[in-house]
Parts: structure tokens; C-alpha cells; sequence
């Protein structure tokens, strides 16, 4: 096990003035709980004791590595409460994982996953007034770390902060989890082969806010899907993902008259781009394949897409669905894909979209997926994907 804080050296300094009162209103990321995780490491003493004190402020020094060239990572996971009256973590040894992971690729401190995850039960448990028992809502955990050194050097951190947050929330996009219009852009890239793309580290989302204020100003986007050029030409693009979201693109596998010939192979395909590095491994993703494939009528491919399929697909069709899918959004429908030069692609309304034949084909691929987590993540399945606190 790596060199680690631990949780069994909790200190827990409770919030005297604490007084939960949930707003009506629950905009993703504003609300705060009333207390929060912190761990301090440096190369020399090594991990201190982890605490958890009355959710406030921090105090840096104004040279620390974090503010001047973005050393810090983070997870976004959430917390469900059941009908059942229990919470339930979904999944979160992925996401620590994955924290672990980032916190390598920026050379930040090293920690031991399971200590973590005990103290972030901890704080969850503290705050647990504040897990919202509204439908659609739950609470979103935000551990994050962050280099302190106070060194304008760009070299390894010697100081290293993780803190855990608790924001209860509602749906991340303001219009629910209805559809949104994604805009295409082929000229801004996210990640590369040989970058970062696959870590969650700050400077995957600054960059973000740029393109994506221009797809709202220039296209009404909510959203922007990123393309990886392969050459002058766009068409050779292949699809990436959003940055907050996963994508994925469910074709119609074979037309009316082929389908008798075809009998008993899928048809519906789900295409979502590969993890080669460019791409974040999303928890929601990883879970959405997983069930996916105990669907017959479904083929899942992590496959390269490129534009050129996508709006020939769109052109004869065979294109009946786009979501993104993440930890914030869940799943979020697409009602139309927008092109650079203005190019409207609409997709079906989510009813007409279910086109498979099968006991699942009544909805569509996305609203199938949204029920099948959330009869996990609120408990109403048992699934070991779901960890009560
Ligand atoms: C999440 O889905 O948790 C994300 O990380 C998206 C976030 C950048 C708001």
C-alpha cells in the first residue's frame, strides 16, 4: 500500500453554528455542507493527520504551484440516499483510483485509496443532513489535490493538499435531463495522443470554457463535442468527448430489408470512442458498457468514430440517438448535433428512437441506461457497484 494519511487518525472538528437548510433551488456546485476533509503531505514529514473541519476558506501561500501552473487534480462521485433511508456510494473505488492515478501523472502525493474512501464515509456521515432525499438529486463528492509548494520552479511538489467537498445537487444542466444541442467543434482539441486526456487534472477543463461559451453564443450549445483532426480534412476527425461527459452514438445496424436475413444479431449498435489515452475513463461509461452488453439486442464498440460516419449516418438514417453520460449529467440526451459551418443534425425524439425489437427496445438506449443506474445508485436493485456509508 502506498505511504498514506489514515483514517483511523481522524480528527473531527464539528461546526458549532451548523443548521441544515437545503435551498428549493439546488444549481450543480453552489450549495456547500458544513464541513469538509483536508489532508496536508510534504516530501519531508510525509502525510500528516487527515481532519475534518467546518467547511471554510484555505489559506495559500501566493507562489504555490497550483496557482501558476494548474498542479492539481480531482473526482467528481455522488452519494444516493434510498428509499430505504440508506446512502449509497456508487462505484468509488474507480474514482479514487482514478485520483491516485492523476495525482501520479503531476507528481502530487501518493495515498492509499481505502483510507480515503474511509474517511470521505466519515465525512459523508457528519454531513448526512445534507444528502438531498429529493427525486434526481443526490450528493456530489468533490476530492480534489493540489501542489502548495511555494516555489516558482516548474518542478516535482513538495507540498501536497487533498481536500474532499460536499455539494447536494440537482440535474447539472438547467433544462433537466432534457435534451440538449452539442456542437461539433473540429478546430479546438482537447487532449492528444501522447498527452493527458485520460487524467482529471485542471488543465483538461480551463481550456474548456472558451469554446464552450462560443458553441452557447454562436449555436444556443450547451454543450461541445470535441474531434481529433487525422488530416486537412474535418470529415477524418475522430469523435472525442465533451470534457464534463462521455459520448455515445447508438446507430440502427441494418436497414428494414436485411433485418429477416439478420436474425438474432443486434440491432442496435453503441459506439463510444476507445480509452487510447485521449479520452477520460468515465465511471458512468465504464458502467454503461457493462450493461449494455447483457443486452442481445445491443452490440457495444469502443471503437474510433469518425465525423464522416457520423453524418453519413445521420444522412441515411441510421443515427438514432447521441448522449453524454458522466457523473454530473448521468445521462444526457441530445436533441441535435450542430456542425462548424452551421449544419443542423436532429435526432428523433427520445420515443421514436427505441428501434430494437427486444423487451428493453419501449425506450431508448439513453432513458434505459438513466433507469438502470439509478435503480442501482438509489438502491433499488442490490448491485455491488452500490457501497452504503
Ligand atoms: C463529473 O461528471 O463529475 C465531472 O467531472 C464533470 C465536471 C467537470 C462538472
Amino acid at each position: 500500500a502506498a505511504q498514506s494519511f489514515r483514517a483511523k487518525d481522524l480528527e473531527v472538528q464539528v461546526q458549532k453554528a451548523a443548521h441544515v437548510q437545503l435551498p428549493e433551488e439546488l444549481p450543480f456546485g453552489k450549495v456547500f455542507t458544513d464541513h469538509m476533509l483536508l489532508a496536508d503531505h510534504t516530501a519531508e514529514h510525509g502525510w500528516g493527520k487527515p481532519r475534518i473541519v467546518p467547511f471554510g476558506p484555505l489559506q495559500l501561500h501566493p507562489a504555490a504551484q497550483v496557482l501558476h501552473y494548474g498542479s492539481c487534480c480531482f473526482e467528481g462521485m455522488k452519494a444516493y440516499l434510498g428509499q430505504d433511508g440508506r446512502g449509497r456510494l456508487f462505484r468509488p473505488d474507480m474514482n479514487f483510483a482514478r485520483l491516485r492515478r492523476s495525482a501520479k501523472r503531476i507528481m502530487l502525493a501518493d495515498f492509499d485509496t481505502e483510507e480515503l474512501q474511509e474517511c470521505v464515509k466519515a465525512l459523508l456521515r457528519l454531513d448526512r443532513a445534507w444528502l438531498p432525499d429529493r427525486p434526481g438529486h443526490s450528493m456530489y463528492i468533490r476530492p480534489f489535490m493540489f501542489s502548495t509548494d511555494g516555489a516558482l520552479g516548474v518542478s516535482p511538489s513538495k507540498a501536497t493538499t487533498l481536500s474532499v467537498i460536499l455539494s447536494p445537487v440537482g440535474p447539472y444542466f438547467k433544462s433537466g435531463v432534457a435534451a440538449v444541442r452539442l456542437f461539433l467543434d473540429t478546430s479546438n482539441v482537447r487532449a492528444w495522443p501522447g498527452g493527458v486526456g485520460q487524467f482529471k487534472i485542471g488543465g483538461n477543463y480551463a481550456p474548456t470554457v472558451t469554446p464552450q461559451a462560443a458553441a452557447k453564443q454562436r449555436h444556443d450549445c450547451s454543450q461541445v463535442v470535441y474531434a481529433l483532426p487525422q488530416g486537412p480534412d474535418p470529415a477524418d476527425a475522430l469523435i472525442s468527448e465533451c470534457g464534463a461527459m462521455n459520448m455515445m452514438f447508438v446507430f440502427k445496424r441494418f436497414k428494414a430489408a436485411g433485418a429477416a436475413a439478420q436474425q438474432g444479431s443486434p440491432e442496435l449498435e453503441v459506439v463510444t470512442p476507445p480509452l487510447d489515452g485521449t479520452i477520460l475513463p468515465g465511471v458512468t461509461r465504464d458502467s454503461i458498457i457493462q450493461l449494455l452488453k447483457q443486452r442481445p439486442d445491443v452490440l457495444v464498440s469502443e471503437r474510433p468514430l469518425t465525423v464522416r460516419e457520423l453524418l453519413s449516418a445521420h444522412a441515411s438514417g441510421l443515427l438514432l440517438e447521441v448522449f453524454g453520460c458522466g457523473t454530473a449529467c448521468v445521462v444526457q440526451p441530445v436533441s441535435c448535433v450542430v456542425t462548424e459551418d452551421g449544419t443542423e443534425l436532429a435526432l428523433p425524439p427520445a420515443g421514436a428512437a427505441a428501434a430494437g425489437g427486444g423487451p428493453d427496445a419501449s425506450v431508448s438506449v439513453a432513458e434505459w441506461a438513466r433507469q438502470r443506474l439509478s435503480d442501482i445508485q438509489y438502491g433499488r436493485v442490490q448491485h455491488p457497484w452500490s457501497v452504503p456509508f
